[in-house]
């Protein structure tokens, strides 16, 4: 663990690692579609802290990017999957043309990415590419892989570096796996 830092849940992913894992990131992205500017697309709210150092990391490589965001939820009121994904976006430019880079914080049943991918490919954008933070494989049930994944995990529910639970520790700049004492005390 990296010592000059107050863990309040066992690190799944330190700092330091994501820090470094991002920055491949940017290379690979770099390497598969060239220097040429792109067009964000980064979905709310998970996606904010990731996306933030990503297109950081993008720029010090050499792809300038315009940045769009999207609330994308393919949650009801309850916790269960409702199978249906409602989108809202805060502004938005024409997509139509443009090289998509279609970001999201986690691919878990792939539910989300698939609707939202549908949505702009029928924008008809010169292309769209999907990157993830993390990639929980396991859980799919909808065909859907991401063009650049940073960590693949095993089926855990995890928290930090912008994902939550019930809206807190979106805000731990780590990614842990959430304890069960937290998940019933809430906090
Ligand atoms: P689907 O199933 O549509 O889900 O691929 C993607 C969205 O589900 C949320 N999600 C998580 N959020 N910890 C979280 O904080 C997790 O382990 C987790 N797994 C899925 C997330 O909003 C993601 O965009």
């Amino acid at each position: 663990m990296e010592a000059d830092l107050h863990y309040q849940f066992p690190p799944l992913i330190e700092p330091s690692e994501l820090a470094k894992r991002v920055k491949a990131l940017a290379g690979e992205i770099v390497a598969a579609l060239g220097t040429e500017p792109i067009i964000v697309v980064a979905l709310l709210k998970g996606a904010f802290v990731f996306t933030a150092d990503l297109v950081r990391a993008l720029s010090q490589q050499g792809i300038s990017s315009e940045i769009e965001f999207l609330i994308a939820s393919s949650y009801g009121a309850g916790t269960y999957s409702t199978g249906q994904v409602t989108m809202h976006w805060l502004g938005k430019s024409s997509l139509a043309g443009r090289r998509v880079l279609l970001i999201d914080d986690i691919l878990d049943t792939g539910l989300t990415l698939s609707k939202v991918k549908e949505q702009i490919l029928k924008e008809n954008p010169a292309s769209c590419h999907v990157v993830v933070l993390l990639d929980k494989p396991s859980r799919r049930n909808v065909q859907m892989t991401a063009d650049f994944v940073g960590f693949p995990i095993d089926d855990h529910f995890v928290v930090g570096y912008g994902l939550d639970y019930a809206e807190q520790h979106r805000d731990l700049p780590y990614v842990a796996i959430l304890p069960p004492e937290a998940r019933s005390s809430g906090s």
